[in-house]
């Protein structure tokens, strides 16, 4: 029994067809949708073979830690999404956010950060780091003098989130790339919020790209996953051997979901992001909204920047409502189709209050200083009808007292 897989020229194929086609391979059965590699290790005919694997000298895989066909084909077709040359799986978001900094980093080593991060980036950045003798700066994302400053002979790293975690701020990545090119450090954007179909950070001179894959490439809010892309040699040569060793691997299952998910990505997208502009419009015309972030609206302190890197706006935003932390419950309890959760990225519309949740390990006078406020919805726009979840917008701000 034989099956010879297809050699399609992706590079010069569209998206959706990229992302329906690419990564794909077909066992010798010829089985139209992937196969769920659900194994842990692999049998060799003889000791030979496996030492040959083990070397190197022969291709295979050895070990689901390390590699598996099913997680294969989903680097491969993220690789092809963000159109960069490798890409390694990992078992969530923040695992690849951390293995793509601590395989880099050592003791004495200078990492900055750009200051608005989600909760964990901004644990891992002020909190662990320092507990490994990491020199820790954190700079105003959009200010480009204090970038210019922050850098020094040793700095090793800069890890950037654009759009921001909760408050979508905006970072000028060609800028700050050029800047990490001149003093030899690596550039890592975390472009979850975007999403690869709104930014391709890559092109504007990212050395790295983390992604969760829990977010809109899953898109139905089922698995965990995360993603570290880079240059080949950045990956095998840095980020694997610390993987393979530490051991953040992404379950098969979990893998084909995704890998599955990715199917129908650019068509979600194109929706969660028609869906969130529109939103952002309406709220930014109701008098109860004291203002609104989303990248593609004039009134966004960074609007020039984001209409320079961003295809579109994305399917996050964030605004204040008029009035203090119970108004602003008290709209979020009142939402009848858009759920109250932490996560982000799903089908579903969610709300968000960061400042309660996603950021409360962050304290409050810190939250403030960078804009993170008691009034502060985080909204991901989800798939349902646009004028159903303007409606329950409408009405749960007519029912928020005092707004
Ligand atoms: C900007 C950002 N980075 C990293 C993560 C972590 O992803 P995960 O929850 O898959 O670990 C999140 C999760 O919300 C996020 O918003």
């Amino acid at each position: 029994m034989s099956y010879k897989n297809k050699n399609l020229p992706f590079k010069t194929l569209h998206l959706e067809t990229q992302m329906v086609r690419g990564g794909t391979i077909r066992s010798n059965f010829g089985e139209t949708s992937e196969a769920i590699f659900l194994n842990s290790g692999f049998a060799y005919n003889s000791a030979e073979i496996a030492e040959s694997r083990f070397n190197g000298e022969a291709p295979g895989y050895v070990y689901s830690r390390y590699l598996n066909p099913t997680l294969k084909m989903l680097e491969d077709k993220l690789a092809l999404l963000e159109g960069i040359p490798a890409a390694c799986v990992m078992a969530s978001g923040m695992a690849a956010v951390f293995a793509s900094i601590m395989c880099q980093v050592k003791s004495g080593d200078h990492f900055i950060a750009s200051k608005v991060l989600f909760g964990s980036c901004f644990h891992i950045a002020t909190k662990i780091l320092p507990n490994y003798g990491i020199d820790v700066t954190l700079v105003d994302g959009p200010n480009e003098d204090a970038w210019k400053k922050a850098f020094k002979k040793n700095t090793k790293v800069v890890f950037i989130e654009t759009p921001a975690n909760p408050n979508l701020e905006i970072v000028d990545i060609k800028f700050v790339a050029d800047l990490c090119k001149k003093h030899g450090a690596k550039l890592i954007v975390d472009n979850i919020f975007a999403s690869p179909y709104s930014q391709k950070s890559f092109e504007l001179g990212a050395d790295i790209v983390v992604y969760s894959t829990t977010k809109h490439m899953d898109g139905q809010g089922r698995t965990l996953g995360g993603c570290v892309l880079g240059s080949e040699e950045f990956i095998k040569e840095i980020l694997l051997p610390f993987h393979r060793h530490t051991g953040p691997a992404l379950s098969p299952f979990n893998a084909w979901i995704i890998l599955k998910s990715l199917e129908t990505f650019a068509m979600r997208m194109e929706r969660h992001c028609s869906n969130a502009q529109k939103i952002a419009e309406f709220l930014e015309s109701h008098p109860k909204v004291k203002r609104v972030l989303y990248p593609t609206l004039k009134s966004h302190p960074q609007f020039d920047v984001a209409k320079k890197q961003m295809k579109n706006g994305g399917a996050m935003l964030a605004f204040e409502i008029n009035g203090n932390k119970n108004e602003t419950f008290a709209f979020m309890n009142h939402l009848q189709i858009i759920d109250i959760s932490n996560n982000l990225g799903d089908a579903k519309s969610l709300i968000t209050h960061p400042s309660t949740t996603t950021h409360s390990n962050i304290a409050r006078e810190e939250q403030e200083k960078i804009g993170i406020t008691e009034s502060m919805c985080r909204l991901s726009v989800g798939l349902e009808h646009v004028d159903d979840l303007i409606a329950d917008l409408n009405e749960a701000l007519r029912l928020t007292p005092n707004a």
